[in-house]
C-alpha cells in the first residue's frame, strides 16, 4: 500500500519508529484490511446484512479499481460449478445438511427426499438465511423434481408447528432462539396451513423430521456418500451453476462472485 497513506493511518513517522516490529506488522495488516474494504463493497444481503458496510467514497481520486471476477479471498470456483464443487467451496452449514441426509437414508425414505434433505438448507449457507426455504426451493427448482422444491419451500414454515401424530415437535431449540411467546409471522402460519393440507405435506414434512440439530461426533459424513443420489436426481447443467440461462442462474452466480461491484 501507499507509505504516505500508511504513515497518515498511523499518526506519522515518528509514531511508526516508537512502535515494535510486531506492534508495525499489526498497524500495516489493519491499514490493509481498511483498504480492501473500500475496494471490495460486500453485498449488503448477502454478507454483511446491511450493518457493517461502510459508504462508498465518491468524488476523490481513486487509486484502486472496484473489485470484479473472482474474490481472492475465496476457494476459486471452476468455469462449471457442479452442486457438490458448491457443498466443498461455498456453503456453510453442510454437515447440518449432510447429518440430516444420512439420518433419511437411515429411516428408508426415498432418494428423493433424502436430496430434498440433503438440500434443504442451502440457501442459509449460501446466500441468505431470511426466507431461506423459499429462497433454496427457488434455487434447485430448474434441477429438481417439482417435489423436491415444493419440500424445501414449506420445510421453513412447518419447521414452526408441531405435528405428533407423524412425531414432530415443536423445536426446543426455537424456544432458545425465539423465546417462549414467539409467534410466527401470518404469511408463515398461511403457508404451514396450506402446506398441511396439500398432498406432498409429508414430504416437506420428512425435512423437519430428519433436520437434526445434535449431530453423533463419531460419525462423519461427506458430500460423496451421496454423489450417486445427486447424480440421479439432480440436473447438473452441462454449462455449469450459473451459466445455463436457468432461472436461478443468476443467484448461483451471486454465490461464485458474492462481493461483486456490480
Ligand atoms: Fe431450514
Ligand atoms: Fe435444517
Amino acid at each position: 500500500m501507499d507509505r504516505r497513506k500508511f504513515l497518515a493511518s498511523i499518526g506519522g513517522a515518528s509514531a511508526l519508529a516508537a512502535m515494535s516490529a510486531s506492534e508495525k506488522a499489526d498497524a500495516l495488516e489493519q491499514a490493509m484490511g481498511q483498504e480492501l474494504d473500500t475496494i471490495i463493497v460486500k453485498s449488503k444481503v448477502c454478507t454483511t446484512y446491511g450493518v457493517e458496510s461502510k459508504p462508498i467514497v465518491r468524488g476523490i481520486k481513486r487509486d484502486k479499481l472496484f473489485m470484479m471476477g473472482h474474490d481472492p479471498r475465496l476457494a476459486r470456483m471452476s468455469d462449471k460449478p457442479t452442486l457438490i464443487e458448491f457443498y466443498k467451496k461455498r456453503f456453510g452449514s453442510v454437515q447440518h445438511m449432510l447429518q440430516s441426509a444420512r439420518l433419511a437414508k437411515l429411516n428408508g425414505l426415498p432418494e428423493k427426499i433424502v436430496l430434498a434433505c440433503l438440500l434443504h438448507d442451502i440457501s442459509v449457507g449460501g446466500l441468505i438465511r431470511m426466507d431461506h426455504g423459499y429462497w433454496g426451493s427457488q434455487l434447485v427448482a430448474p434441477y429438481v423434481d417439482e417435489e423436491v422444491s415444493w419440500a424445501i419451500k414449506y420445510h421453513q414454515s412447518l419447521r414452526f408447528y408441531a405435528d405428533e401424530d407423524v412425531g414432530y415437535s415443536y423445536p426446543k431449540a426455537y424456544i432458545r432462539y425465539f423465546g417462549e411467546d414467539f409467534k410466527p409471522e401470518p404469511y408463515v402460519a398461511k403457508d404451514a396451513e396450506y402446506a398441511r393440507n396439500h398432498k406432498w405435506y409429508m414430504s416437506a414434512r420428512q425435512i423437519t423430521i430428519n433436520d437434526v440439530y445434535s449431530f453423533d461426533p463419531n460419525v462423519s459424513v461427506e458430500i460423496e456418500d451421496f454423489e450417486d443420489i445427486i447424480g440421479r436426481h439432480f440436473k447438473q447443467p452441462k454449462e455449469g451453476l450459473g451459466y445455463d440461462d436457468s432461472p436461478s442462474a443468476h443467484m448461483w452466480r451471486t454465490m461464485i462472485f458474492p462481493n461483486n461491484f456490480l
